[in-house]
């Protein structure tokens, strides 16, 4: 975890406002670009898992890392597509983003997540909307979130409380770096 973390003090890219005036957005495309930065960090998301059953890896940037991730644990990935990408039929959330509103599918139907227990990877945990809107889609498809893991937490924005609210206190969040 200390390497990851010092991979993104190293490459990562602040960009003022953005996306909006006064935000300061930390850019952590360099750090998936360097070769000890992505495999530092897949490794450090994989911190303390066990008894995963699949990696679903959250639209967009949640899929370079869930697709690494799930190798690492030596099984699948689940991408969790935002609205409108995947054929009919879908289960579908809707949810609230820290910039407005969004929807998150994966597929009805052709997938047996029946009992899986599911780690949830993305890049960023902000208000945690995102992971609790996916946690639900897999709740309704029959598996169970049991592990969070993402590159950085923004903590002022208490996504970790949310997730606590959402799917319980006893689902282990995990950010490598905190913002
Ligand atoms: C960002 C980030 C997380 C989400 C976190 O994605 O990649 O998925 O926001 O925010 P939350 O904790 O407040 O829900 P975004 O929705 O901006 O989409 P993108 O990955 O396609 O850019």
């Amino acid at each position: 975890v200390s390497r990851a973390r010092a991979a993104i003090a190293e490459h990562a890219r602040l960009v003022d406002d953005f996306p909006a005036p006064g935000i300061a957005f930390k850019d952590l495309t360099p750090v998936l670009a360097d070769p000890e930065g992505l495999s530092t960090i897949v490794t450090a998301l994989t911190h303390g898992c066990s008894s995963i059953d699949l990696v679903a890896g959250i639209d967009a940037r949640g899929f370079l890392l869930g697709g690494a991730v799930a190798r690492e644990l030596e099984v699948g990935v689940l991408a969790v597509r935002k609205g409108g990408k995947l054929p009919p039929p879908v289960l579908a959330v809707d949810y609230s983003l820290e910039y407005g509103q969004a929807t998150l599918e994966i597929p009805a139907n052709g997938l047996n997540l029946s009992g899986s227990r599911v780690l949830l990877v993305d890049d960023v945990l902000a208000t945690g909307g995102t992971a609790v809107a996916a946690a639900e889609l897999l709740h309704r498809a029959g598996a169970q979130v049991v592990g969070v893991a993402v590159i950085m937490e923004l903590a002022g924005l208490g996504g970790r409380d949310t997730i606590a609210r959402g799917l319980g206190p006893d689902v282990p969040v995990h950010a490598v770096a905190s913002d």
